[in-house]
């Protein structure tokens, strides 16, 4: 029987799938109170026939990052059925790919509207409770990529790069009021997110491309290593978990072992040693 006295209220964004479904589903098992959110009505309605099972500690609701009101909603929904909110996962995001000078900056703003300003959006929504609270825990689903950036995913690397940094401030920043910032990187994990990232990687780059051949390089890496290294979404579930019920969690969880070697690469190899790392494993000349 789980126990209720260290049960806490979370609110987890692009529970759909993936990582997102794997937390919420990890942390209801545990006995936590779990809002778990999807843009999508057909999400929604998928989650909450999942809900029925956990007896009023899962709540499905619709919240897509980009759009203010939706995030109002629940955010206000938590606080008249709880009076609180303990912790927040900003797991929502996806992977925009393509050249950086092809990439269309409608597609550039598209990106960073649900990876960066949608986790700040939410963050804006739920901190003033946190703080009348003197309690709570923002935890960020970032990336390894936040620490090395790949060719033809500058997009998406570039919004990781943002939600480190927001993060490592926003630590600091909420210190005083007892709410503590944590961040998961993950490595590749076996989830929707690695074919949404083909399809766009289609619509961004033609036939003609001058990158054409970086793009086809970049695929068959990820075809070749993707499934070497990848982990089950629930390793990343297992960390957001010790992110929240840990007394003393750390500021970074790192999954798979390309995210926790990477950063030591990054620091201590020359940037022109790492060019030469990258072109040799996509096998260019
Ligand atoms: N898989 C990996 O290799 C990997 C590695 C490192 C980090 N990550 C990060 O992990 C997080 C979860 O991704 P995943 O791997 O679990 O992929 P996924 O299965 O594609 O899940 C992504 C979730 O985000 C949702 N989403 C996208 N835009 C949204 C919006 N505007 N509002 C609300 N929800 C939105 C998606 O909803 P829809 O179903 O409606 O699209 C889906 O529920 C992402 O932040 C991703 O960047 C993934």
């Amino acid at each position: 029987m789980p126990d209720s006295s260290k049960s806490k209220v979370i609110l987890i964004t692009g529970c759909s799938s993936g990582i997102g479904f794997a937390a919420a589903n990890l942390l209801a098992e545990s006995g936590h109170l779990v809002y778990a959110t999807a843009r999508r009505n057909e999400s929604v309605a998928k989650l909450d026939e999942w809900s029925k099972a956990f007896s009023g500690r899962a709540v499905a609701d619709q919240l897509d990052v980009t759009d203010a009101s939706s995030i109002d909603q629940v955010v206000s929904r938590i606080e008249s059925e709880r009076g609180q909110i303990d912790c927040v996962v900003n797991n929502a995001g996806y992977g925009q790919a393509g050249p950086v000078e092809e990439v269309s900056i409608d597609a550039w703003r598209e990106q960073f509207e649900t990876n960066v300003f949608g986790v700040a959006a939410i963050n804006q929504c739920v901190l003033p409770m946190m703080r009348k609270q003197r309690s709570g825990r923002v935890i960020n689903i970032s990336s390894v990529v936040a620490h090395l950036s790949l060719p033809m995913m500058g997009p998406y690397c570039a919004s990781k790069h943002a939600v480190d940094a927001m993060s490592l401030a926003l630590r600091i920043e909420l210190a005083p009021f007892g709410i503590d910032v944590i961040l998961i990187e993950p490595g590749p994990i076996e989830t929707e997110f690695r074919s949404n990232v083909d399809q766009n990687l289609e619509t961004q780059t033609d036939e003609n491309s001058p990158y054409k051949k970086l793009g086809d390089a970049m695929n068959s890496y990820w075809n070749r290593s993707f499934g070497k290294t990848a982990a089950k979404p629930i390793a990343v579930a297992r960390a957001i978990k010790k992110a929240v019920e840990s007394k003393h969690p750390k500021t970074r969880y790192r999954i798979t072992a390309p995210a926790k070697f990477a950063p030591h690469l990054v620091s201590h190899l020359p940037d022109r040693l790492l060019d030469r790392i990258i072109h040799w494993q996509l096998k260019l000349k």
